[in-house]
């Protein structure tokens, strides 16, 4: 068993591309970071906190290597109770974290303000524009994806 080495602030304090040998990461980094690997594209759900990116998601997302996200379209989905500060939130603040990562975010965002009630029991989402948006936010991942793709086959990866 590999136990999570936390520093003062209680993040993890190791990312996975620090260990000399990364088998010895902690079993749940290894196999997340397999997932992230594997996936063709992601999409980031996330609140806003404080007007700030949470915390959570930015240390979770830091323990793995960049070469993992590198070349993946992402698309962004945000939601908080009161407005999304959409400028600060999202130009300013999530687009370069995300390319510092290596992803290529999408154009379309999918910004859900006053997200209490736009979703019923089941999960089912009850607003059309941010159902039209979130669509738009999947056409575009899947655009930029196989574009991608396409060009990793004729091409290979940039040196
Ligand atoms: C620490 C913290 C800070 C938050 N800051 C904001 C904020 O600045 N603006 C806002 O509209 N909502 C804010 N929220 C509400 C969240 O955006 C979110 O809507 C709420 O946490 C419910 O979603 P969740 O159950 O996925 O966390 C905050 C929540 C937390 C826990």
């Amino acid at each position: 068993m590999h136990p999570l080495t936390l520093g003062s602030n209680g993040h993890v304090s190791q990312p996975l591309h620090f260990y000399k040998d990364q088998s010895q990461a902690p079993e749940w980094m290894i196999k997340t970071n397999a997932k992230i690997q594997a996936a063709n594209g992601l999409i980031i759900v996330t609140p806003e906190y404080n007007c700030m990116l949470p915390p959570g998601l930015t240390s979770m997302m830091d323990q793995f290597p960049p070469a993992s996200y590198r070349y993946k379209p992402c698309g962004i989905v945000c939601y908080s109770m009161g407005e999304v500060h959409l400028v600060d939130y999202e130009q300013l603040l999530f687009r370069p974290f995300l390319s510092e990562l290596g992803l290529v975010t999408t154009p379309q965002v999918c910004v859900i303000p006053h997200v209490q009630g736009k979703f019923n029991d089941e999960g089912e989402c009850q607003d059309e524009r941010v159902k039209k948006n979130m669509e738009k936010v999947i056409d575009e991942i899947q655009w930029y994806g196989s574009a991608i793709m396409d060009k990793i086959k004729a091409d290979g990866l940039p040196s």
